[in-house]
């Protein structure tokens, strides 16, 4: 046969578009990697990924209780390709599918149709993706969710793209003659832009989803079991207090009656600070260890502020030098924990100076943005880690590393952190920001059930005393009920007129301890988040709408699909339905999921599966309970009960229906529960014979149980 070199040529050509056009949608190859949890490595490993930062270990006895699932029918057609230096990847929508997460949101809690380069920063008013936990997780409303383990600036297009061959193209419509035309046709799928010649990607399966953040929350290793102290009031004191102004502030909240649990120290503990030296100022706190002795004899814990980068006035500083990266912030050299001589520096300094003198936990600032003061993209680093993945992993990467070295003292603590990402909801740390708009506060409270990460609308200060009661009523009914007093020296009896009712709702904080410490062992044990967005709730359901109104060249100029989002009211738990209001406003609208449910201050019903308008009035913050529901409380406390205190418990029963619940405890402290020694006590409520509902239990005699003695109180007349 003679041999055309010019056909030769056409025919491999045409080989190679087949086989590119072929590798333009390659199918994933899940594997199997724990029950109802799927795993796919695509093109070159990319390492070190959020996941491996966080070095999770799946909580495999909670997973295997789920149960097993089936890999979601409604991804099989997932594809992904890899050219240019990317990944591209492409997973299937259906009509009416809501997505939620894609990080700590404060806009908005549904993310179909938004687009977002998920980064982390200090968030900047927008949903763009750059926030403190651009957590690249998905989670469908049809039971499913979707990881993106890549430390990279990924972009998402969360149904927005209309491909030419997608399965189901939306109709084009003729905008001259339809009214409905709509500037975002439907999409019919996620598509995804990691900017990396691979990523990992998983799946987590769901009946719904909650099953699925369960999944999530468990496969990375079961959501945070706080300390009893860290769920009780912390304030954080002004930044150049001395070790007695602070027991003198700590002496105020004692004489006047409020509850406080932990105090912060803010950047002026430090004899230099930003950068920071990370030893103590020998004016302001001449005797560290003896003044944390003296908070300890007050049952008050010390957290301290830090960010990581170091001052030329650090000990550490000479040592640390060789695994710094090439840029600064505010000119401290910024170590690399990729590289264990600068973690065990660290370590070293930070457990002589504060952990082993009583120090509880730490406030790691900067590790988010701004991108002006942190290291540019161009920075590099002597592990060779690149300045894009520095950026997506070093607050995980911090949290980690000091999480551990409390973990090898077993001693639990819970801190604050601005910087996370992916794998995080064993990390014992809540986020925070400079933000402070209470609104969008309240919408991250509901985003952070979605990401894997706690979040507190902290309160520092207010133009009114209506706005300071609305504020500590927030932060009171959540993760970490705080007030950050760094910059004002706001205190809560601040606002006189209504320092009484700012007490009640913190006291109320003190009372709920064992429904709060019950939540998070269901955060821990089954991987349920402790706050939890309504569409976390069975029972609840919220559609999408369009927006309506004229054509017109400046309101309208195009109809845009918006997303009926419900981002103002949430769940604490099982049974705890809050509906806070924000500052000048009296009366608001609650929807109230299916079933009954009854006011929590009087016991009497609400509504039932139905939107209310309730006005409240300045006193409570709006709190429901399902039918059913039982709260179970102790008397207020100043401080946390610690060790082996034991207190009385009183169980309220709201509605007309039997209900049960397993109350958890243990000693509060240490990580000891991870080797059995805990408690879950059954509370339940059921009718006798005449028709009465009655209250009973069985208690443990067991160390780790702390409750003395029970009454019922039966709330629904
Ligand atoms: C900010 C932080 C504040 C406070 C302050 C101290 O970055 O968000 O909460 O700690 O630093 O300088």
């Amino acid at each position: 046969m003679r041999f055309f070199p010019d056909q030769f040529f056409a025919f491999a050509a045409l080989l190679l578009i087949n086989f590119s056009a072929q590798a333009q949608q390659t199918a994933f190859n899940w594997q199997s990697v724990a029950p109802g949890v799927w795993k796919a490595v695509v093109g070159k490993a990319d390492g070190p990924t959020p996941l491996s930062v966080a070095a999770v270990q799946p909580k495999l006895d909670g997973l295997t209780k789920l149960g097993a699932a089936s890999f979601p029918a409604l991804l099989t057609g997932s594809v992904h390709r890899q050219a240019d230096n990317k990944t591209f990847l492409r997973f299937p929508l259906q009509r009416g599918e809501q997505l939620f997460g894609l990080g700590l949101n404060f806009n908005a809690v549904q993310q179909r149709g938004t687009i977002k380069t998920l980064h982390v920063d200090h968030y900047g008013g927008k949903d763009n993706g750059r926030t403190h936990a651009p957590v690249p997780f998905y989670v469908s409303s049809l039971g499913y969710g979707v990881l993106i383990n890549s430390a990279r600036y990924i972009t998402v297009y969360a149904g927005t793209a209309v491909r030419a061959d997608g399965p189901d193209i939306p109709p084009e419509m003729n905008r001259n003659a339809d009214r409905t035309w709509n500037a975002q046709p439907y999409s019919d799928a996620v598509d995804v832009v990691v900017p990396a010649a691979g990523t990992e990607v998983y799946v987590f399966a769901g009946r719904t989803p909650m099953e699925v953040m369960q999944r999530y929350n468990l496969y990375c290793g079961g959501g945070t079991l706080p300390p009893k102290w860290g769920l009780g009031f912390t304030h954080r004191m002004p930044t150049l207090f001395t070790d007695r102004q602070i027991l003198n502030e700590v002496a105020d909240f004692k004489t006047k009656g409020y509850p406080l649990s932990f105090v912060g120290l803010e950047p002026g503990w430090q004899s230099h600070s930003y950068p920071n030296s990370f030893v103590w100022d020998s004016t302001r706190y001449p005797q560290p260890a003896r003044f944390l002795a003296q908070l300890a004899r007050e049952n008050i814990r010390a957290n301290l502020w830090i960010n990581p980068y170091v001052s030329s006035h650090s000990p550490i500083f000479k040592d640390v030098l060789p695994y710094t990266g090439s840029h600064t912030v505010w000119v401290g050299r910024v170590p690399d924990f990729n590289m264990p001589p600068a973690r065990k520096l660290y370590k070293d300094l930070f457990t002589r100076q504060h952990l082993a003198i009583g120090v509880s936990g730490y406030k790691v600032d900067e590790v988010d943005g701004y991108d002006q003061w942190l290291w540019p993209d161009v920075a590099t680093f002597p592990s060779g880690i690149s300045a894009e993945q520095m950026r997506q992993l070093y607050g995980l990467q911090f949290q980690k590393m000091t999480a551990d070295w409390f973990r090898e003292r077993n001693q639990r603590t819970y801190g604050l952190v601005r910087g996370s990402n992916a794998g995080a909801s064993a990390l014992p740390y809540v986020l925070y920001n400079d933000y402070y708009d209470h609104r969008d506060f309240i919408t991250a409270l509901c985003s952070s059930s979605f990401a894997g990460v706690l979040w507190t609308p902290e309160a520092r200060s207010s133009k009114t005393s209506e706005e300071w009661l609305r504020r500590m009523q927030t932060v009171c009914f959540s993760p970490m009920a705080m007030l950050n007093a760094w910059a004002d020296g706001t205190k809560p009896w601040t606002f006189p007129d209504v320092a009484d009712e700012v007490k009640a709702v913190m006291n109320l904080r003190m009372q709920l301890l064992p429904y709060l410490y019950t939540t998070f062992a269901q955060y821990q044990f089954e991987g349920k988040p402790p706050i939890r967005a309504m569409n976390l709730v069975d029972g609840f359901s919220s559609n999408e709408q369009t927006t309506a109104g004229t054509l017109n060249s400046t309101d309208n100029p195009y109809a845009l699909a918006v997303r009926k989002d419900i981002k103002d009211q949430f769940m604490v738990g099982d049974f705890l339905l809050v509906a806070p209001l924000f500052a000048g406003e009296t009366s608001r609208k609650v929807i109230l999921p299916a079933g009954k449910w009854y006011d929590f201050y009087t016991g009497k019903l609400a509504g039932e599966g139905e939107v209310i308008d309730i006005t409240p009035g300045l006193a409570n913050i709006p709190v429901f309970v399902k039918d059913g529901g039982l709260i179970p409380l102790v008397p207020p406390t100043l401080h946390s009960p610690e060790g082996n205190e034991k207190v009385p418990l009183t169980v309220r029963h709201y509605g007309k229906m039997a209900g049960a619940w397993n109350l958890y405890d243990d000693d509060g402290i240490t990580f000891d529960y991870e080797r059995g020694k805990y408690t879950w006590t059954q509370l339940s409520v059921n009718r006798n014979s005449q028709g009465k509902l009655t209250g009973s239990w069985a208690p443990p005699t067991d160390p780790a149980f702390h409750y003395s003695g029970i009454s019922w109180v039966f709330m629904t007349p």
